[in-house]
């Protein structure tokens, strides 16, 4: 198989790399590795494999020749070279992280351990086009799985804690910037025990409004939170949270719509999105089966369960950064009635938000 890699480079192309390396992905096909700024240059050797020189991810019959392409080069790529490569009679399989080819009727969307069903059904069909789902909703997802497939969600709220890395790698470098402009600013007070907390807190919030930078995020992130992601929608939904209910159920391939609604927002952790979900179930479950429902859902459930030590250490970006963990924690019955629970759903956009829906796509087409 020989399989054209599109921007392996960029930060979910190189966590990619990486994961592929990791899980010996390279000994089952042959690499090519296509650059949109360098074209001739040396080829990298991930996994120990080489490949031609770096080949022009714009020349349509370079791509022509792939049996599949692999592409984490961004949506602008993918509207210029997708409809040119298909107009071209290419009949190869197309799995792609951006968001532009998602909803399209001859696409699915990826997330095998939750929907491998609804893959594999699109695979016997001749569907060719693969492509990763929004982070929020794989992490979502992944972490209630269980619940999903055992056919007890009648609605879920969910009100997400997005990382900068959703944004991109500029995005985090300003969340950094920020947080040390803000350091900056009251350096000497804080080395000094005795100086007044209102005195700094005066100084901190001028400079989160006028000194943090915003150029990427359009808003001080750093000390603060922006209640709002992607672009604004007539109905006064982001097109983040739009995004909630129309993958989560073509994901699922569900029959009759389960609602999914809530507010996206914008907080200063690096690389893990977070849930907060209020689900109505179909029926008033004991706890105690719930938990064996969502830990049955996938291997990566990481079952936390709700105590105060564990969720402060366990449930968080922190300890879940970097991981193919998907924490689930915070599971508690709540005062609206038997059937409506809580749970708090973590995981690294990078990973299961992002890079490791397509490697595993690739596993199944090579297999
Ligand atoms: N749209 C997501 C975010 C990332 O901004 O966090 C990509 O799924």
């Amino acid at each position: 198989m020989r399989v054209g890699l599109v921007g392996w480079r960029g930060m979910v192309g190189s966590v990619l790399m990486q994961r592929m390396v990791e899980e010996n992905d390279f000994a089952h096909f042959e690499p090519y590795y296509f650059t949109t700024s360098s074209v001739g240059g040396a080829s990298p050797s991930f996994g120990g494999k080489t490949a031609p020189a770096l080949m022009d991810a714009k020349d349509i019959d370079a791509l022509k020749s792939m049996d599949v392409i692999l592409t984490c080069q961004g949506g602008d790529y993918t509207g210029e070279v997708f409809p040119k490569l298909r107009a071209a009679g290419w009949n190869g399989y197309w799995i792609d992280a951006a968001s532009s080819l998602r909803m399209e009727n001859d696409a699915i969307i990826v997330l095998d351990p939750v929907n491998l069903n609804v893959i594999k059904d699109g695979l016997a069909k001749g569907i060719k086009n693969y492509i990763g789902g929004n982070c929020t909703n794989s992490i979502m997802l992944m972490g209630m799985g269980g619940l999903f497939h055992a056919g007890l969600v009648d609605w879920i709220s969910s009100m997400t804690y997005q990382a900068a890395s959703g944004g991109g790698a500029n995005h985090m470098r300003e969340l950094l910037k920020g947080m040390g402009v803000i350091h900056s600013a009251v350096e000497a007070e804080l080395a000094t025990p005795s100086s007044a907390i209102l005195d700094i807190d005066r100084k901190v919030a001028q400079c989160i409004r006028e000194d943090v930078p915003t150029e990427f995020f359009g808003a001080p992130l750093a000390g603060g939170l922006i209640p709002w992601i992607d672009k604004q929608l007539d109905n006064g939904q982001s097109k983040e949270e739009w995004k909630g209910q129309a993958e989560v159920n073509k994901i699922l391939g569900t029959a009759s719509t389960i609602p999914v609604d809530g507010l996206c927002v914008r907080i200063g952790a690096m690389r893990c999105h977070s849930l907060a979900l209020t689900v109505k179930l179909k029926k008033d479950l004991p706890l105690s089966e719930i938990e064996s429902i969502i830990k049955s859902g996938n291997p990566w459930v990481k079952w936390v369960p709700n105590d105060r030590e564990i969720s402060v250490k366990e449930l968080t970006p922190a300890s879940i950064t970097g991981k193919l963990d998907i924490g689930v924690g915070r599971v508690r019955k709540l005062n609206m009635g038997p059937e409506y629970i809580s749970a708090f759903v973590i995981g690294d956009q990078l990973l299961w938000g992002a890079a490791e829906p397509l490697r595993r796509m690739l596993r199944l087409l090579i297999a």
